[in-house]
């Protein structure tokens, strides 16, 4: 449904995507996964037809979106990161505006908007003003206005992102609900949110293609360690040697933080919880131990282990802007 080839973007000299190649079938829900400025929004704004790319070919629904962009955007329902939407305009004129614009015709209409209202659940608000609606029914009807002319791909840009828990759930449901009869992609930056709702998780960075893989996958790939935080009242060097020493540590990277305290951030073999001789180790060289915690795995993280080497245990945890340096270089 979704096919892309080599697709490049530049804007003047900034390379925002880099040969990006990907294809999504029809019925799939792919997660878009990266970091602020990873090429996200961009791709997307390529994929609907908005942005035609430097180079490489990409076609939706059968149809190239240089050659034939109409085609694509009448194929496409696209929530930007910010839904533009008319705040003065109740939301059934709303719909109504955005189906006309995107050709529904007047006959279909009132079908379509209360088709639309039903599978966003905003049937109750149909008559309120945009203006005055909550953060997350405004971003239902962010995404009625690009269900209105029944495409058959949805593109989505953090769908859920400013919403609380409760909404997040709830917009989860309703995209997973969509699949099968729409292809979606949706970008998002955070893990957990792709491995929730999408059945293939691409993740990219700094606009190149860093994995790709069901989340089931990657978070096998990406649990093969753990990090431990450690805060420590010693001497920084010997400390570093004698923790690089206990069992199952695969790195360590220590941060001074004044006042004779060290933070160390220890990489651990997952699976065995090394804790107790991590405490055994510091308490027994006579250092103080004023913190011992384990740290989920950032993105920063993950890039790292998935850009620098094979083997994470050869991947000292450096400081996030150095490693996002590596990441990148
Ligand atoms: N219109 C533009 N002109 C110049 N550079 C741009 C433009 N739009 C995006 N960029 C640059 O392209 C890169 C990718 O931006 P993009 O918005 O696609 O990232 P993103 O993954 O959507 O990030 P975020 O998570 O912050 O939304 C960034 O370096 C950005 O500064
Ligand atoms: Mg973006």
């Amino acid at each position: 449904m979704i096919d892309v080839q080599g697709l490049t973007k530049r804007y003047g000299r900034t390379t925002a995507v880099e040969d990006l190649h990907f294809s999504v079938r029809k019925g799939e829900i792919l997660g878009f996964l990266g970091p602020n400025g990873a090429g996200k929004t961009t791709t997307m704004r390529v994929l609907t037809g908005f942005l035609p790319p430097t180079l490489g070919k990409v076609t939706v629904a059968g149809y190239d979106v240089m050659a034939e962009p109409l085609e694509v955007k009448r194929r496409t329902g696209y929530l930007p990161e910010t839904p533009p939407l008319y705040t003065d305009m109740r939301v059934d004129e709303m719909l109504a505006f955005a189906g006309r614009i995107k050709g529904v015709s007047r006959r279909e209409l009132r079908q379509r908007i209360a088709e639309t209202a039903e599978k966003t659940a905003i049937g109750d608000s149909l008559h309120k003003i945009v203006g005055h609606l909550s953060k997350g029914y405004r971003q239902r009807v962010g995404l009625a206005v690009a269900l209105i002319h029944n495409p058959d791909v949805l593109v989505l840009d953090e769908p859920t992102a400013g919403l609380d828990p409760k909404q997040i759930i709830e917009t989860r449901r309703l995209v997973k609900s969509l699949a099968g009869d729409h292809t979606i992609i949706l970008s998002t930056h955070i893990l957990p949110e792709a491995a929730h709702t999408c059945g293939r998780v691409m993740i990219i960075n700094a606009g190149k293609l860093v994995a790709e893989d069901t989340p089931e996958n990657l978070t096998a790939r990406l649990q093969g360690f753990e990090t431990m935080r450690l805060v420590i009242e010693g001497p920084e060097a010997l400390a570093r040697e004698r923790l690089a020493r206990v069992a199952g540590v695969g790195g360590v990277s220590a941060m001074p933080e004044g006042d004779g305290r060290v933070e160390f951030s220890v990489q651990m073999q997952k699976g065995r919880d090394s804790r107790k001789e991590l405490a055994r180790a510091v308490v027994e060289s006579g250092w103080g131990l004023l913190e011992l915690r384990p740290v989920g795995l950032s993105l920063e993280e993950i890039f790292l282990k998935l850009t620098t080497t094979e083997d994470p245990a050869e991947a000292e945890v450096a400081a996030p802007e150095s490693s996002r340096e590596a990441a990148t270089a």
